[in-house]
């Protein structure tokens, strides 16, 4: 793979959105040819997946929703990630499987080897060169969560434990190839620091 890639990720309500933006800004004007991609989304199947997976509605045992989050990433992986990368593009993208791990792993306790075998399927195996977690507690996120909860967002504050959790334990098995980030803090502060380690790979 030629283009560099970074994921960011972890808990509702981090602000992934807003770093993913800033650290986009700061590459391309450092002349780096950026693309940001979501996740569940970014393809037509990807964002008609986002639509059912959001839907309070929508009624799904824990292994079905598992899956349905892997369909919209094996597409967005297929179709945009890989040929990105490939073109030499770096990529900035706002979640990927370790989000799996989390939610539907930790947060709905599927088991997490038969998460990790098919998040590899959905993948190809595909790791970023780096993971960011922007941690936050789950009361601290939940409450910057602005209109109406969605099916995820709407669960108790104890799945939503579990998932922040989730996500410290999927970082700490990567090593030095994720950064954990206090994301309660200003925003700027935690943009310098994903900088930093940008700057630093
Ligand atoms: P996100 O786009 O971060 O939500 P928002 O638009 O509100 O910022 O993600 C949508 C929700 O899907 C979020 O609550 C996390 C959840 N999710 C999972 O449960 N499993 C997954 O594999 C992924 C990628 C997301």
């Amino acid at each position: 793979m030629k283009g560099r890639f970074f994921v960011l990720d972890g808990p509702d309500g981090g602000g992934k959105t807003t770093q993913v933006a800033a650290l986009r800004d700061y590459l391309v004007e450092r002349g780096e040819q950026v693309k940001t991609l979501r996740e569940p989304g970014a393809t037509t199947a990807g964002e008609a997946i986002r639509d059912l997976l959001l839907d309070p509605n929508t009624d799904l045992i824990p292994v079905a929703e598992m899956l349905l989050y892997q369909a919209a990433r094996a597409q967005m992986v297929d179709a945009l990630l890989r040929p990105t990368l490939e073109s030499g593009v770096t990529v900035l993208l706002d979640r990927y499987w370790y989000s799996t791990a989390a939610y539907q792993g930790h947060g709905l306790g599927l088991d997490i080897d038969s998460v990790r075998a098919v998040s590899r399927t959905a993948t190809g195996g595909l790791e970023p060169d780096h993971l960011f977690v922007l941690d936050v507690d789950p009361e601290v996120g939940l409450s910057r969560i602005r209109g109406e909860r969605d099916r995820i967002e709407g669960r108790p504050l104890e799945y939503h434990r579990r998932v922040r959790d989730g996500f410290l334990a999927e970082a700490q098995l990567l090593g030095d190839r994720a950064t954990v980030l206090d994301a309660s803090r200003p925003a700027a502060e935690v943009s310098a620091i994903i900088r930093e380690v940008v700057d630093r790979l």
